[in-house]
């Protein structure tokens, strides 16, 4: 892949910026899209997987660093084994035995996480080019990103239409909305995958970082970490974050669940309908805080446990176990195969909707216990 040093190429206006950011192993170009709000924000976005490469974010002293994870190498973006800063579909999260029925006939996925189907196959949603568009007279600096996925795409059925919003908000959040229809019943469950580090450097772990999850109830794992279908209270585990605490506080605890995952790797219940906020995550030392605001039912906590250090991190050192974390707003995993969870059928006819910010500020005395 050519080198990203290359620089903006062509500027189509005052708040984004298009740059060359490589070719694909068939040729196809990848483009680099930076968003600028009026406060000198900045978020890269790639039209590969719609991955979002760089997020600067301000810290207590007015300082903007990058907290999301990435390769230091462009190329590595194309295999992208940890789903790093993605469009996750069709279908994120785990599908049990890589199967399900629909419309009284069996579907077979691939089964790319040992006996499951993991975040729509092997060539997900994360995986392909998708058509840009910078939308003009806009309030806030927008991409429109879209994605034609086949019928019989990866063994799901139905052409599917799929178009996902960025919008770089003046006050510094970055809103993702997503819509989607199909010709033919399908399953659909889409996220953005970007590991998030706030203090700035990717070599200190996520494990001090303060998290507030507005829920009552988890969905419990089995052995391949997908949800059993029981909905536990909170209440008296580890995996309480009604009230804020460490990511590390209770991670290292001899707990049947949190041995499963090598740590947080679970669908949290959000509290309550409609747009609301999901989560907060607070780093003390940098003051820099996150809200997740969500549409969907489920936010899956995921803390960065399978990252293994094969990869260089922006800060010099390797991605290693929880040097990030994921907070993956999305309908529940395996939900077609299990009849009492929020139906994710999209059926011809119907428009699939969802709508998540994530939202940047920075604050001295913040939840000082
Ligand atoms: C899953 C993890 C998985 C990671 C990378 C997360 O969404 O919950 O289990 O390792 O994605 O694929």
């Amino acid at each position: 892949m050519e080198n990203r040093e290359i620089n903006i190429t062509e500027s189509t206006s005052d708040t984004i910026e298009v740059s060359n950011f490589g070719i694909t192993k068939d040729g196809q170009t990848i483009n680099c899209y930076t968003l600028k709000n009026k406060n000198g924000m900045c978020v890269e976005i790639i039209n590969l997987g719609g991955i979002i490469t760089s997020l600067l974010a301000p810290d207590k002293n007015g300082n903007w660093e990058d907290v999301v994870l990435g390769y230091v190498n462009p190329e590595d973006y194309l295999e992208n084994e940890y789903y790093y800063g993605a469009i996750v579909g069709r279908y994120v999260n785990r599908i049990a035995g890589g199967k399900f029925t629909i419309d009284g006939k069996d579907y077979f996925l691939d089964k790319n996480d040992k006996t499951n189907a993991l975040h729509g196959g092997g060539e997900g949603f994360s995986h392909k080019i998708w058509d840009v568009e910078i939308l003009q007279n806009t309030e806030f600096p927008t991409l429109r990103l879209s994605y034609f996925s086949k019928d019989g795409e990866q063994n799901f059925p139905g052409n599917l239409t799929t178009t996902v919003f960025y919008t770089l908000k003046d006050d510094n959040s970055l809103e993702i909305s997503y819509e989607a229809q199909t010709d033919k019943s399908t399953f659909i469950n889409l996220t953005q995958h970007s590991y998030f580090n706030l203090s700035g450097n990717f070599s200190e772990p996520i494990i001090d970082h303060k998290l507030q999850i507005h829920a009552d109830k988890f969905l419990p794992i089995n052995s391949s970490l997908v949800p059993t279908g029981e909905r536990r209270p909170v209440h008296n585990t580890f995996f309480d974050f009604n009230k804020p605490k460490t990511i590390g506080e209770d991670i290292f605890n001899d707990d049947e669940q949190l041995l499963t995952a090598s740590g947080y790797d679970h669908t949290w219940i959000i509290e309550g309908l409609g747009f609301r906020k999901a989560a907060s995550v607070y780093h003390e030392k940098s003051g820099r805080l996150m809200e997740v605001w969500t549409t969907e039912p489920g936010l899956q906590f995921y803390s960065g446990n399978f990252l293994d250090g094969k990869f260089m991190n922006k800060s010099g050192g390797k991605n290693e176990k929880r040097t990030g974390f994921c907070l993956e707003t999305q309908h529940f995993p395996n939900s077609p195969n299990q009849d009492d969870f929020p139906s994710t059928v999209l059926k011809p006819g119907e428009k699939y909707t969802s709508k998540t910010i994530y939202k940047f500020s920075a604050n001295k005395n913040l939840w000082k216990l």
